[in-house]
Formats: C-alpha cells, sequence, structure tokens
C-alpha cells in the first residue's frame, strides 16, 4: 500500500519534472544577453532603443512561429528602425550554436 502510494507519487514527480528539464537555461540567456550587447537597447520590461522584452513576449504569446522569427533576427541581421527612426541593422548574438540562441529566444519570449 505505501509502496503503491510511493510509485504514485514518484510517477507524479517525473511528469512535473519533465517539462522542467526542456525548460530555458535562464542563467546562459541573460549571461548571452549581456555579452551580446542586448541590454544597450532591451529591458525586460522598459523600452530603451528597442522594446521591451516582455513587450515582445506578449506579441508573440501563442503564436508557433515566434521562436523562429526571433532566431531569425538574432542571427540574420535585418535592418530595424531605431526609436529616433532611424534605420540600423540588427545586431546578432555573439555566438554561432544555434542551441544558445534558441535558448534566448525562448527566455524572451518567456519575460
Ligand atoms: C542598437 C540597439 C539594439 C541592440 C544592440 C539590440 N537591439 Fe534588439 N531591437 C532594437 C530595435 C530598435 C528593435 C525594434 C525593431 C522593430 O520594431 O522593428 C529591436 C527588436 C528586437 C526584438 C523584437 C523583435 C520583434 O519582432 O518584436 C527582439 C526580441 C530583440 N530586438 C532582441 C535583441 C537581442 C537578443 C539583442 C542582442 C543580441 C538585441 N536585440 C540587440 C535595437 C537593438
Amino acid at each position: 500500500m505505501i509502496l503503491k502510494t510511493l510509485a504514485a507519487a514518484a510517477a507524479f514527480a517525473c511528469t512535473l519534472w519533465l517539462p522542467a528539464a526542456a525548460a530555458v537555461d535562464n542563467d546562459a540567456a541573460v549571461k548571452l544577453n549581456k555579452e551580446s550587447g542586448c541590454t544597450k537597447c532591451h529591458s525586460v520590461d522598459k523600452a530603451k532603443k528597442g522594446p521591451a522584452y516582455q513587450k515582445t513576449a506578449a506579441k508573440y504569446k501563442g503564436k508557433a512561429d515566434g521562436e523562429a522569427k526571433l532566431v531569425d533576427l538574432l542571427t540574420k541581421s535585418p535592418k530595424v528602425k531605431m526609436e529616433d527612426g532611424s534605420e540600423e541593422e540588427h545586431k546578432a548574438v555573439a555566438t554561432k550554436d544555434a542551441a544558445q540562441v534558441k535558448n534566448l529566444a525562448q527566455w524572451i519570449l518567456a519575460q
């Protein structure tokens, strides 16, 4: 009886743990965001030269292609409009590691 309860608890714990294992690596994302100079133009909750990440997250919420759009933006340096109306190439992330870029995109979308 106790064993059965334990087994059920363990199974339950596993279902809770699994999604967590696939979750965003917060520290890695914050570090890459800083090292890439993104903080110069973006903060999580306030607009700087670029929009706040919370605004971006809200914009892409529930959109299947949100992550892919951000990965494109962060790797292909498209032209973007600054707050003052001038155009500049958007800064690319300081890594070629696709998993790291993806992690950063997911982190932004989770704000
Ligand atoms: C020189 C300033 C500047 C830097 C540095 C910069 N960005 Fe941006 N970023 C912008 C501007 C301006 C926009 C707004 C583009 C638009 O609205 O078209 C933007 C847009 C974005 C968006 C929103 C895209 C969307 O579709 O809503 C994300 C996410 C983003 N940047 C992430 C980053 C990351 C991550 C870095 C670091 C690798 C970074 N930015 C570096 C200025 C900057």
